[in-house]
């Protein structure tokens, strides 16, 4: 199999390298990073820096690919040193709200549109973007953080949408929209207190249950929107 994963060098996106890469029947990784490169090192891995929101850097990077069986993003943006979620309405600020909707959401519609005719043709194949429960419209109780749950609302749109026309166009892929539930990293360090004890999964623990969903999806699986569990979540 030949795997390509974005936000490589976040923790679950390292996660899902390292576990993919130690698979027998893996023979290549082709793993991206945005500002610095990982020192994680493997004879199947190789390293991208690409900005998964820069169309040009997308193609260019999808172009040196060949044929993939999956492709996973892991990348995303909560916060950011000048910016948290918002508490409040009075919060929102134009420019981190578009930036949540670009790394959130635009950049796995790019990554469709450039990697979609390198899956390999008549096998299975994957494209699988990490969501959030909170961009659920039907579950959200709390309200708040709004650019970030816009911005995964948009994602899941845009996934469930791919997963129509792709339906007709590559039937073979399944379009797969992951929850992997409150991991410790460092998008959810300052919002780990009120996490009840062991529901905080290490990377490999998150990504070792998210990869036990993905191995059991099919084609016809195509258009959910599911948490690390294989529950289906509501959109
Ligand atoms: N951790 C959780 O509890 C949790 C819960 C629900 C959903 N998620 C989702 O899981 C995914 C992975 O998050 P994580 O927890 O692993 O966070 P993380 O450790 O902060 O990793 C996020 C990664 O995204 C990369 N990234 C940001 N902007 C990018 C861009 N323009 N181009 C390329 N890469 C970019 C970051 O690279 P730089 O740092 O170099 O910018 C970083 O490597 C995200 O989609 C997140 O929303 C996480």
């Amino acid at each position: 199999m030949k795997i390509a994963i974005t936000g490589g060098s976040g923790g679950i996106g390292q996660a899902f390298v390292r576990q993919l890469a130690a698979r027998p029947g893996v023979k290549c990784v082709a793993a991206t990073y945005h500002r610095s490169k990982p020192d994680f090192s493997h004879p199947a891995v190789s390293w991208a820096e690409v900005d998964i929101t820069d169309e040009s850097a997308v193609q260019a990077w999808t172009e040196t690919l060949g044929e993939i069986d999956w492709l996973i993003n892991a990348a995303g943006l909560l916060h950011r040193p000048e910016n948290g979620p918002e508490k409040t309405i009075r919060h929102l600020e134009p420019d981190f709200f578009i930036d949540n909707m670009r790394v959130n959401a635009l950049s796995s519609l790019l990554l469709a549109k450039h990697a979609g005719n390198h899956f390999r043709h008549g096998r299975p194949g994957i494209f699988a973007a990490i969501s959030a429960r909170v961009g659920s419209i039907e579950d959200n109780r709390l309200g708040g953080w709004i650019s970030y749950r816009v911005s995964k609302a948009a994602l899941n749109m845009g996934l469930k949408t791919l997963s129509i026309e792709w339906a007709r166009t590559l039937p073979n892929v399944c379009v797969a929209v992951l929850h992997p539930g409150t991991t410790d990293t460092a998008l959810s360090s300052p919002f780990q207190r009120n996490v009840p004890a062991g529901q905080l999964f290490s990377p490999e623990q998150s990504v070792g249950y998210m990869l036990e969903v993905l191995d059991g999806l099919k084609p016809a699986d195509s258009g959910k929107f599911r948490a690390f569990d294989g529950e289906l979540l509501p959109w």
